[in-house]
């Protein structure tokens, strides 16, 4: 069974988790589930109402790349949901994951939404981290004196690039699944420089790499959420461990924003782990402001 078309999907769920947030307007609403919903291609199974629902997907993408059976869960559940209700979602969830043979799930909740979470531990899922969205709005010009590493070009990256962006991402970038003793590691990084090849294929739109003394020393991947949201998004963005601290991560930010702009962001967003201080203190250091935050869950069912 597949999703079908994520945005009519959007709509019809009228216990949108993201609508609970006062700085979320409708439209912003529907986009982050719609998002939530496309980036989890086959449905497994998708059951109840606009008081609790549950959806159970398998990632094929990271199947294939990590050696493991991935799924992914989007729970969402209001107060007036009963323990009832949400305990036969779980059941349903449950079924489904141990029917398709999945061994690791997770899922991503905005963290104030107790009945979803309640929803996610019945399921069997535990809380693994903590994301902090963050939101830069009408980004202007970027601030005087700011301090440009010494012979630094960022360009846009070409097809040429693809494979100094994916060593970069391979060995640069960490998320939670590193963390996961029962991965791969090896694997892991192989994903991460997989996301960031396919950001230059033209997952997103603008990839720009940095060059420092004539080496690849950092890239960002930056994109719109959908025209005409005018909401602009930070995919990734990495700078090789010998080149940190010597301005590289800002100047790709301050080349990017200006590009976002240009195709009508209003307002610029990002996730970042809540344990990364450095790149939290480069996005506060460039104006970004803290806006709600999530809590991924995980677990293993096999
Ligand atoms: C986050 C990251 C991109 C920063 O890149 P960078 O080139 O080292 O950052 P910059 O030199 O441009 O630093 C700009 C500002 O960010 C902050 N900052 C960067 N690294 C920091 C650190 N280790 N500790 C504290 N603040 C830090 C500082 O405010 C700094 O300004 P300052 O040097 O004038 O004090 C880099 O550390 C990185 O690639 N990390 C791993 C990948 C990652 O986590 N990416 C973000 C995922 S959302």
């Amino acid at each position: 069974m597949n999703v079908g078309d994520p945005d009519r999907l959007a709509d019809r769920i009228a216990a949108n988790p993201y609508r609970r947030f006062p700085e979320l307007d409708a439209a912003a609403a529907a986009l982050l589930l719609a998002d939530d919903l496309r980036a989890h291609r086959t449905a497994l199974v998708d059951e109840g109402d606009e008081e609790a629902r549950v959806v159970v997907s398998r990632v094929a993408w990271d199947c294939e790349r990590l050696g493991v059976e991935i799924g992914r869960i989007e729970a969402w559940a209001t107060a007036a949901a009963t323990d009832a209700t949400i305990e036969r979602l779980a059941r349903v969830a449950r079924g489904a994951l141990t029917q398709h043979r999945i061994a690791f799930a997770s899922a991503r909740l905005p963290s104030t939404d107790a009945r979803a979470q309640a929803l996610c531990q019945a399921i069997g899922l535990h809380p693994a981290g903590e994301l902090q969205n963050l939101a830069l709005d009408d980004p202007g010009p970027p601030a005087q004196g700011a301090r440009p590493a010494a012979t630094l070009v960022a360009r846009d990256a070409g097809q040429g690039d693809l494979e100094a962006i994916r060593a970069l991402a391979e060995t640069g970038y960490e998320n939670r699944l590193l963390t996961e003793a029962r991965l791969d590691g090896a694997r892991v990084r192989a994903l991460y420089g997989e996301w960031a090849a396919n950001d230059l294929r033209g997952r997103t739109p603008i990839t720009l790499l940095a060059l420092a003394e004539g080496a690849a020393a950092g890239f960002i991947s930056v994109g719109l959420l959908r025209a005409p949201s005018g909401i602009g998004f930070v995919d990734l963005v990495v700078v090789a461990p010998w080149a940190r601290r010597r301005g590289v991560g800002r100047a790709l930010m301050e080349a990017a924003i200006p590009r976002l702009r240009e195709r009508g962001a209003h307002r610029i967003e990002l996730n970042v782990a809540a344990t990364n201080g450095p790149a939290i203190a480069l996005y506060r250091g460039m104006g970004f402001a803290p806006r709600m935050r999530f809590t991924d869950y995980s677990g293993w069912f096999d």
